[in-house]
């Protein structure tokens, strides 16, 4: 990773930006859309926007723990990106893991946890190699959340939450009646609420990403392709996320 300044006052960082270090999302998530098109636009292979972007990422991560934001949740790859060519998969676990492997230390220098959610038994046996390392490395680690979907699906993880609970309930250890918001969210992958929801690449789109979660969200689309995607721009949606109200239901 290119920028690993060590973490001074994220606040004071914050202000510099002139952003308000007390209304940043606690939870950030972020649609990284526009790799191929970013190629493609090139005339290049597709495979060469999803490298570019692996550098946007390192980017974007440090800049967030830079501002303290305390959970940011990364799209790295949906459930439907299953469905892409062979060789394009392919190229995005290579990728993935190259990043894993790359990322470790600069993890552990920002005190960064990684979690990851998803149907990880997906994955191949080479990524969950060095996902699993990862995770137990940063498994202490106090600073910033990087939770990586990887193989996620917003649907599957909610049946995977319903079988949880069908299965308790099926042993006798849960009443139908006792199944409240509260039950759910502890069964999915991760159920942290949802600040903000940055998408790329233009897109208005949730494509399956954090549907529990993010209810509440608010959701700023960014027209850059996520190879493009600056600090400056990040600053932008940060500003227009601070000038939005945020009601719950409420008057
Ligand atoms: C996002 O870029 C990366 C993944 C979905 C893995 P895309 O690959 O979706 O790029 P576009 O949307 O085709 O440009
Ligand atoms: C969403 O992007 C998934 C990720 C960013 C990993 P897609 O490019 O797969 O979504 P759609 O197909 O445009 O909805
Ligand atoms: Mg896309």
């Amino acid at each position: 990773m290119a920028a690993t300044a060590a973490i001074r006052d994220p606040a004071a960082h914050a202000r510099s930006l002139g952003l308000d270090p007390a209304r940043l999302p606690r939870h950030l998530a972020v649609i990284m859309d526009g790799n191929g098109r970013w190629a493609r636009k090139r005339g290049w292979e597709r495979f060469l926007g999803h490298r570019r972007g692996a550098d946007t990422v390192r980017a974007i991560t440090t800049e967030c723990v830079q501002l303290g934001i305390q959970r940011l949740t990364l799209y790295a790859f949906s459930s439907e990106n299953w469905s892409r060519p062979p060789r394009e998969i392919a190229v995005l676990m290579e990728l993935l893991a190259q990043f894993l492997r790359s990322e470790l230390p600069v993890m552990q220098e920002n005190n960064v946890r990684l979690q990851a959610i998803g149907r990880l038994d997906r994955l191949p046996a080479e990524v969950r190699a060095v996902l699993d390392a990862n995770l137990a490395a940063t498994a202490g680690n106090t600073g910033m959340v990087l939770c990586l979907a990887l193989s996620y699906g917003g649907r599957d993880e909610l049946v995977d939450a319903c079988r949880r609970l069908a299965a308790r309930a099926a042993r006798g250890e849960l009443l139908p009646e006792a199944i409240d918001t509260d039950a759910v969210q502890a069964e999915l992958y991760a159920g942290d609420d949802v600040d903000l929801v940055i998408r790329t690449a233009g897109e208005q789109r949730i494509s399956n990403f954090l549907p529990w979660q993010a209810a509440y969200a608010e959701f700023v689309t960014s027209q850059p392709l996520w190879p493009d995607f600056t600090l400056d721009d990040l600053r932008a949606c940060l500003i227009e996320y601070q000038g939005r109200e945020r009601r719950f239901g409420l008057v």
